[in-house]
Protein backbone atom coordinates (compact mmCIF):
# COMPACT_ATOMS: atom_id res chain seq x y z
CA UNK A 1 0.00 0.00 0.00
CA UNK A 2 1.34 3.73 -0.49
CA UNK A 3 2.27 5.38 2.84
CA UNK A 4 2.73 8.91 0.84
CA UNK A 5 0.75 10.88 -1.47
CA UNK A 6 0.92 14.74 -3.29
CA UNK A 7 -1.88 16.33 -4.51
CA UNK A 8 -2.69 19.77 -5.92
CA UNK A 9 -6.20 21.38 -4.91
CA UNK A 10 -7.61 25.00 -5.88
CA UNK A 11 -9.51 27.21 -3.69
CA UNK A 12 -12.82 28.15 -5.11
CA UNK A 13 -14.65 31.53 -5.63
CA UNK A 14 -19.19 30.76 -3.95
CA UNK A 15 -21.13 32.00 -6.82
CA UNK A 16 -24.86 31.59 -4.44
CA UNK A 17 -22.98 31.38 -0.54
CA UNK A 18 -23.39 28.75 2.14
CA UNK A 19 -24.01 30.61 4.81
CA UNK A 20 -25.26 28.83 7.54
CA UNK A 21 -25.53 24.77 8.71
CA UNK A 22 -28.61 22.54 8.99
CA UNK A 23 -26.23 20.63 10.84
CA UNK A 24 -23.15 22.34 12.38
CA UNK A 25 -21.01 19.02 13.00
CA UNK A 26 -21.45 17.59 10.18
CA UNK A 27 -21.52 20.46 7.91
CA UNK A 28 -24.86 20.07 6.42
CA UNK A 29 -25.90 23.02 4.59
CA UNK A 30 -28.97 25.38 4.27
CA UNK A 31 -28.91 26.14 1.17
CA UNK A 32 -27.28 24.83 -2.11
CA UNK A 33 -24.38 26.68 -3.45
CA UNK A 34 -22.04 27.19 -6.86
CA UNK A 35 -18.92 27.95 -7.27
CA UNK A 36 -15.75 28.26 -9.69
CA UNK A 37 -12.46 27.00 -8.85
CA UNK A 38 -9.65 29.55 -9.18
CA UNK A 39 -6.27 28.25 -11.11
CA UNK A 40 -3.89 30.48 -9.69
CA UNK A 41 -4.84 29.61 -6.16
CA UNK A 42 -3.85 26.35 -4.82
CA UNK A 43 -2.60 24.39 -2.30
CA UNK A 44 -0.07 21.35 -2.58
CA UNK A 45 -0.46 19.18 0.29
CA UNK A 46 1.60 15.68 1.20
CA UNK A 47 0.75 12.92 3.71
CA UNK A 48 2.96 10.19 4.81
CA UNK A 49 1.76 7.23 7.40
CA UNK A 50 4.63 6.20 9.03
CA UNK A 51 4.63 3.37 11.93
CA UNK A 52 7.54 4.77 13.34
CA UNK A 53 5.71 8.10 14.19
CA UNK A 54 4.43 8.75 17.82
CA UNK A 55 1.87 11.24 16.33
CA UNK A 56 1.10 13.61 14.05
CA UNK A 57 3.75 15.97 12.37
CA UNK A 58 1.79 19.21 10.57
CA UNK A 59 3.67 21.88 8.83
CA UNK A 60 1.79 24.39 6.81
CA UNK A 61 3.84 27.37 5.16
CA UNK A 62 7.43 25.83 6.33
CA UNK A 63 6.03 25.96 9.99
CA UNK A 64 4.96 23.19 12.23
CA UNK A 65 1.35 24.53 13.66
CA UNK A 66 -0.21 23.63 17.13
CA UNK A 67 -3.62 24.86 18.40
CA UNK A 68 -6.81 25.01 16.71
CA UNK A 69 -5.04 24.39 13.23
CA UNK A 70 -3.42 21.24 14.49
CA UNK A 71 -6.44 20.39 15.81
CA UNK A 72 -8.68 20.81 12.79
CA UNK A 73 -6.09 18.63 10.80
CA UNK A 74 -5.45 15.87 13.29
CA UNK A 75 -9.14 15.26 13.04
CA UNK A 76 -9.54 15.26 9.27
CA UNK A 77 -6.44 12.45 9.84
CA UNK A 78 -8.74 10.45 12.25
CA UNK A 79 -11.42 10.45 9.75
CA UNK A 80 -9.18 8.86 7.05
CA UNK A 81 -7.73 6.48 9.33
CA UNK A 82 -11.40 5.25 10.23
CA UNK A 83 -12.01 5.05 6.72
CA UNK A 84 -8.51 2.93 6.37
CA UNK A 85 -9.08 0.94 9.41
CA UNK A 86 -5.65 1.89 10.62
CA UNK A 87 -4.04 3.93 13.46
CA UNK A 88 -0.66 5.43 11.89
CA UNK A 89 0.41 8.38 12.32
CA UNK A 90 1.29 11.19 9.49
CA UNK A 91 3.61 13.19 8.50
CA UNK A 92 1.28 16.32 6.57
CA UNK A 93 3.48 19.48 4.42
CA UNK A 94 1.09 21.92 2.81
CA UNK A 95 1.58 24.80 1.31
CA UNK A 96 -0.24 27.82 -0.75
CA UNK A 97 1.09 29.60 -4.08
CA UNK A 98 -0.65 32.30 -2.92
CA UNK A 99 0.89 34.19 -0.23
CA UNK A 100 -1.13 33.34 3.18
CA UNK A 101 -1.55 37.11 4.09
CA UNK A 102 -3.27 37.55 0.84
CA UNK A 103 -6.55 37.01 2.67
CA UNK A 104 -7.75 34.53 0.13
CA UNK A 105 -9.59 32.01 1.84
CA UNK A 106 -7.66 28.82 1.80
CA UNK A 107 -9.83 25.87 3.96
CA UNK A 108 -11.36 25.41 0.50
CA UNK A 109 -8.23 24.16 -1.16
CA UNK A 110 -6.46 23.45 1.63
CA UNK A 111 -8.84 20.36 3.24
CA UNK A 112 -9.29 19.06 -0.50
CA UNK A 113 -5.90 19.00 -0.90
CA UNK A 114 -5.52 17.20 2.29
CA UNK A 115 -8.52 14.61 1.62
CA UNK A 116 -7.13 13.87 -1.41
CA UNK A 117 -3.26 13.22 -0.56
CA UNK A 118 -4.80 11.43 2.92
CA UNK A 119 -6.73 9.25 0.85
CA UNK A 120 -4.22 8.26 -1.01
CA UNK A 121 -1.64 7.81 1.53
CA UNK A 122 -3.52 5.29 2.91
CA UNK A 123 -4.26 3.25 0.50
CA UNK A 124 -7.69 4.37 -0.58
CA UNK A 125 -9.63 4.43 -3.88
CA UNK A 126 -12.22 7.08 -3.48
CA UNK A 127 -14.41 8.25 -5.66
CA UNK A 128 -14.94 11.49 -6.40
CA UNK A 129 -18.12 11.91 -4.55
CA UNK A 130 -16.94 10.27 -1.35
CA UNK A 131 -13.79 12.39 -1.66
CA UNK A 132 -16.35 15.58 -1.67
CA UNK A 133 -18.25 14.08 1.44
CA UNK A 134 -15.38 13.84 3.11
CA UNK A 135 -13.66 17.04 2.24
CA UNK A 136 -17.05 18.61 3.28
CA UNK A 137 -16.66 17.63 6.88
CA UNK A 138 -13.56 19.54 7.74
CA UNK A 139 -14.89 22.60 5.50
CA UNK A 140 -17.69 22.70 4.26
CA UNK A 141 -16.33 24.75 0.86
CA UNK A 142 -13.66 22.36 0.69
CA UNK A 143 -16.25 19.99 -1.16
CA UNK A 144 -16.78 21.97 -4.00
CA UNK A 145 -12.39 21.89 -4.46
CA UNK A 146 -12.89 18.49 -5.43
CA UNK A 147 -14.25 18.32 -8.64
CA UNK A 148 -13.06 20.82 -11.56
CA UNK A 149 -14.15 23.96 -13.20
CA UNK A 150 -17.83 25.17 -12.06
CA UNK A 151 -19.67 23.52 -8.95
CA UNK A 152 -22.80 23.33 -7.71
CA UNK A 153 -22.96 21.70 -4.14
CA UNK A 154 -26.03 20.25 -3.25
CA UNK A 155 -26.87 20.80 0.34
CA UNK A 156 -28.59 17.24 0.90
CA UNK A 157 -30.19 15.90 3.93
CA UNK A 158 -27.72 14.13 5.36
CA UNK A 159 -23.90 13.33 5.01
CA UNK A 160 -24.41 10.57 2.47
CA UNK A 161 -26.03 12.92 0.23
CA UNK A 162 -24.44 16.49 0.72
CA UNK A 163 -21.54 16.60 -1.91
CA UNK A 164 -20.51 18.91 -5.24
CA UNK A 165 -20.42 18.19 -8.35
CA UNK A 166 -19.27 19.77 -11.77
CA UNK A 167 -21.84 21.36 -13.86
CA UNK A 168 -19.52 22.65 -16.24
CA UNK A 169 -15.34 21.99 -17.24
CA UNK A 170 -12.66 24.44 -16.82
CA UNK A 171 -12.42 25.28 -20.54
CA UNK A 172 -16.31 25.45 -20.74
CA UNK A 173 -16.25 29.10 -20.13
CA UNK A 174 -13.38 31.81 -20.63
CA UNK A 175 -14.85 33.95 -17.09
CA UNK A 176 -12.21 35.22 -14.98
CA UNK A 177 -12.06 36.42 -11.55
CA UNK A 178 -9.63 39.23 -10.74
CA UNK A 179 -8.93 39.33 -6.60
CA UNK A 180 -8.26 42.65 -5.92
CA UNK A 181 -6.59 42.56 -2.17
CA UNK A 182 -7.75 45.52 -0.10
CA UNK A 183 -6.58 43.60 2.94
CA UNK A 184 -4.38 41.23 3.95
CA UNK A 185 -5.33 41.02 7.22
CA UNK A 186 -6.69 37.36 8.73
CA UNK A 187 -10.07 37.92 9.09
CA UNK A 188 -11.02 38.48 12.74
CA UNK A 189 -14.34 35.89 12.53
CA UNK A 190 -13.50 32.61 11.31
CA UNK A 191 -16.55 31.04 8.34
CA UNK A 192 -17.89 28.36 11.09
CA UNK A 193 -18.96 31.43 14.24
CA UNK A 194 -20.11 32.93 11.16
CA UNK A 195 -22.39 29.55 10.03
CA UNK A 196 -24.03 29.60 13.82
CA UNK A 197 -24.63 33.58 14.05
CA UNK A 198 -26.03 33.15 10.47
CA UNK A 199 -29.18 31.49 12.69
CA UNK A 200 -29.45 34.88 14.77
CA UNK A 201 -29.87 36.91 11.82
CA UNK A 202 -33.70 38.22 11.35
CA UNK A 203 -32.85 37.74 7.62
CA UNK A 204 -31.78 34.09 7.10
CA UNK A 205 -35.14 32.77 5.83
CA UNK A 206 -35.72 35.65 3.92
CA UNK A 207 -32.52 35.08 2.11
CA UNK A 208 -33.39 31.01 2.16
CA UNK A 209 -36.82 31.71 0.00
CA UNK A 210 -34.37 33.66 -2.85
CA UNK A 211 -32.25 31.40 -3.26
CA UNK A 212 -33.65 28.26 -4.98
CA UNK A 213 -34.58 30.90 -7.97
CA UNK A 214 -31.23 32.40 -7.86
CA UNK A 215 -29.53 29.04 -7.68
CA UNK A 216 -31.60 27.97 -11.42
CA UNK A 217 -30.73 31.40 -12.41
CA UNK A 218 -26.96 31.31 -11.68
CA UNK A 219 -26.70 27.47 -12.96
CA UNK A 220 -28.74 28.94 -16.32
CA UNK A 221 -25.96 31.51 -16.82
CA UNK A 222 -23.25 29.25 -16.32
CA UNK A 223 -24.35 26.53 -18.71
CA UNK A 224 -25.19 29.15 -21.20
CA UNK A 225 -22.35 31.39 -20.52
CA UNK A 226 -24.27 34.53 -20.07
CA UNK A 227 -22.76 37.01 -17.75
CA UNK A 228 -25.22 39.86 -17.91
CA UNK A 229 -27.45 36.74 -16.03
CA UNK A 230 -25.00 35.95 -14.21
CA UNK A 231 -23.98 38.95 -12.88
CA UNK A 232 -26.40 40.61 -10.87
CA UNK A 233 -27.17 37.70 -8.96
CA UNK A 234 -23.73 37.26 -8.07
CA UNK A 235 -23.79 40.70 -6.60
CA UNK A 236 -27.00 40.61 -4.73
CA UNK A 237 -25.67 37.03 -3.28
CA UNK A 238 -22.49 38.40 -2.17
CA UNK A 239 -24.41 41.85 -0.38
CA UNK A 240 -26.84 38.68 1.22
CA UNK A 241 -24.09 37.25 2.53
CA UNK A 242 -22.38 40.25 4.12
CA UNK A 243 -26.36 41.74 5.03
CA UNK A 244 -26.56 38.73 7.30
CA UNK A 245 -23.34 38.72 8.80
CA UNK A 246 -23.96 42.17 9.49
CA UNK A 247 -26.99 41.40 11.10
CA UNK A 248 -26.01 38.41 13.35
CA UNK A 249 -26.52 38.79 16.85
CA UNK A 250 -23.29 40.06 17.52
CA UNK A 251 -22.77 41.21 14.30
CA UNK A 252 -19.77 40.71 12.03
CA UNK A 253 -18.79 43.27 9.69
CA UNK A 254 -16.11 42.22 7.33
CA UNK A 255 -16.36 45.57 5.32
CA UNK A 256 -13.91 48.11 4.76
CA UNK A 257 -13.57 51.37 3.19
CA UNK A 258 -11.49 49.59 0.33
CA UNK A 259 -13.65 46.78 -0.31
CA UNK A 260 -16.58 49.68 -0.76
CA UNK A 261 -14.23 52.09 -2.92
CA UNK A 262 -13.73 48.56 -5.28
CA UNK A 263 -17.98 48.08 -5.59
CA UNK A 264 -18.56 51.78 -6.12
CA UNK A 265 -15.67 51.78 -9.40
CA UNK A 266 -17.34 48.50 -9.99
CA UNK A 267 -20.75 50.38 -10.88
CA UNK A 268 -18.93 53.07 -12.60
CA UNK A 269 -16.94 50.63 -14.44
CA UNK A 270 -20.00 49.17 -15.78
CA UNK A 271 -21.58 52.39 -16.75
CA UNK A 272 -18.12 52.85 -19.22
CA UNK A 273 -19.56 49.89 -20.77
CA UNK A 274 -17.21 47.01 -19.49
CA UNK A 275 -18.86 43.85 -18.33
CA UNK A 276 -17.67 43.02 -14.82
CA UNK A 277 -19.43 42.45 -11.67
CA UNK A 278 -18.30 41.47 -7.86
CA UNK A 279 -19.01 38.65 -5.66
CA UNK A 280 -17.40 38.93 -1.90
CA UNK A 281 -16.67 36.46 0.23
CA UNK A 282 -16.51 36.84 4.29
CA UNK A 283 -13.45 39.09 3.97
CA UNK A 284 -13.03 42.29 2.45
CA UNK A 285 -11.64 41.63 -0.86
CA UNK A 286 -13.24 41.82 -3.71
CA UNK A 287 -13.38 39.19 -6.63
CA UNK A 288 -13.70 40.92 -9.87
CA UNK A 289 -15.73 38.82 -12.29
CA UNK A 290 -15.47 39.23 -15.68
CA UNK A 291 -14.94 37.60 -19.35
CA UNK A 292 -10.79 37.10 -20.54
CA UNK A 293 -11.50 40.22 -23.29
CA UNK A 294 -11.87 42.14 -20.47
CA UNK A 295 -9.68 40.97 -17.83
CA UNK A 296 -6.50 43.27 -19.07
CA UNK A 297 -8.42 46.06 -18.49
CA UNK A 298 -10.30 45.10 -15.56
CA UNK A 299 -6.87 44.36 -14.00
CA UNK A 300 -5.23 47.51 -14.56
CA UNK A 301 -9.04 49.54 -13.16
CA UNK A 302 -8.55 47.88 -10.08
CA UNK A 303 -4.78 48.27 -9.40
CA UNK A 304 -5.93 52.20 -9.96
CA UNK A 305 -8.07 51.90 -6.82
CA UNK A 306 -7.24 53.50 -3.28
CA UNK A 307 -6.56 50.58 -0.87
CA UNK A 308 -6.07 47.87 -3.78
CA UNK A 309 -2.42 46.34 -2.90
CA UNK A 310 -2.71 43.60 -5.22
CA UNK A 311 -4.56 41.78 -7.99
CA UNK A 312 -4.02 38.17 -8.74
CA UNK A 313 -6.28 36.98 -12.10
CA UNK A 314 -7.92 33.23 -11.79
CA UNK A 315 -9.35 31.22 -14.65
CA UNK A 316 -11.35 28.46 -13.96
CA UNK A 317 -9.53 25.40 -11.89
CA UNK A 318 -9.61 21.71 -12.37
CA UNK A 319 -10.44 19.27 -10.11
CA UNK A 320 -8.35 17.96 -6.82
CA UNK A 321 -5.71 15.82 -8.60
CA UNK A 322 -2.57 13.59 -7.46
CA UNK A 323 1.33 14.68 -8.75
CA UNK A 324 4.43 12.35 -8.42
CA UNK A 325 6.67 15.18 -7.16
CA UNK A 326 6.52 14.92 -2.88
CA UNK A 327 7.16 17.98 -1.11
CA UNK A 328 9.23 16.06 0.98
C1 LIG B 1 -18.40 32.93 2.70
O1 LIG B 1 -16.32 26.55 4.06
O2 LIG B 1 -14.95 28.37 5.11
O3 LIG B 1 -16.77 31.51 1.72
O4 LIG B 1 -17.20 24.85 6.87
O5 LIG B 1 -16.60 26.41 8.70
O6 LIG B 1 -14.86 25.76 7.00
P1 LIG B 1 -16.33 26.02 7.29
O7 LIG B 1 -16.76 27.25 6.42
P2 LIG B 1 -16.27 27.68 4.99
O8 LIG B 1 -17.39 28.75 4.61
C2 LIG B 1 -17.37 29.39 3.39
C3 LIG B 1 -18.16 30.63 3.46
C4 LIG B 1 -18.07 31.52 2.25
C5 LIG B 1 -19.10 31.15 1.20
C6 LIG B 1 -18.82 29.95 0.34
O9 LIG B 1 -17.65 29.65 0.04
O10 LIG B 1 -19.80 29.33 -0.08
Amino acid sequence: MPQKATSISFSNIAFIKYWGNRDAVYRIPLNDSVSMNLDHAFTTTTVEFDDKLNDDVIVIGGKEVDGSARARVVSHLDRVRKLANIETKARVRSQNNFPTSAGIASSASAFAALSLAATRAAGLEVSERDLSILARQASGSACRSIPGGFVEWIAGYSSADSYAVSIASPEHWELRDVVAIVSAEEKKVGSYEGHAAAQTSPFLWTRQSALPSRFHLVRRAILSKDLTLLGPAIEEDAIELHMMAMTSRPPIYYWTPGMVRVIQSVQQWRADGIGVYFTLDAGPNVHLICESKDVDRVAELARQVQDVQQIIVNAAGGAAHTIETHLF
